[in-house]
């Protein structure tokens, strides 16, 4: 709440600019809500429901719409922050049939999470994928914008290493209210 006593935008001034910048490139307002969503999560870490209806009424839609759009992909979160970095781990056929379920809960015991959580300190959200399109390399792994193939107990030691160094591959930079936005780990 501001001082004013209305309710603090979640979408700030440079966040609403980089969206109307979005304006020009598509052919309408509506055409915008995808990558729109995009750019609240970047920027986020997450969509809070606040973020959907201020969206809602940049594009001239009803929030539902919005919404609508959001929870059509499985891509964005809704309920809190993403860590730093977020991992997928595939654990379709060809990476299954190369020991990705077993690597997959190596890296959950090394994470101290689940898939679908986040490192209590903000460092990594897990998810697992399906098919990464990475068959050829399988088992595969995506950290942030970092691929890795034929994945092993080595490198999934190195990456939670470069984790523990401050050293993160792809960590995104989030504009967080610590006060508003703290993630943890009780998904
Ligand atoms: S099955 Fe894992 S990348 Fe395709």
């Amino acid at each position: 709440m501001s001082t004013t006593g209305q309710p603090t935008a979640v979408l700030r001034d440079e966040l609403r600019a980089a969206i109307h910048a979005l304006f020009a490139r598509y052919p309408t307002r509506r055409a915008v809500t995808l990558p729109a969503l995009h750019l609240i999560q970047e920027k986020l870490g997450y969509v809070p429901l606040a973020a959907v209806v201020e969206l809602a009424e940049l594009l001239e839609l009803a929030p539902a719409e919005v919404q609508d759009t959001l929870s059509f992909y499985g891509f964005f979160k809704q309920d809190k922050p993403l860590g730093q970095v977020r991992v997928w781990v595939c654990r379709s056929l060809s990476c299954a049939a190369r020991g990705g379920e077993e690597l997959l809960e190596y890296l959950c015991e090394k994470l101290g999470i689940r898939p679908g959580q986040t490192t209590p300190d903000g460092r990594v959200t897990l998810e697992v994928a399906e098919c990464l399109g990475l068959c050829g390399g399988a088992p595969a792994m995506l950290a942030g914008p970092t691929v890795y193939t034929h994945l092993s107990r080595e490198t999934i030691d190195q990456f939670v290493q470069s984790l523990q160094d401050g050293n993160p591959p792809g960590a995104t930079q989030v504009d967080r209210d610590p006060a508003k936005q703290r993630p943890d780990s009780g998904n």
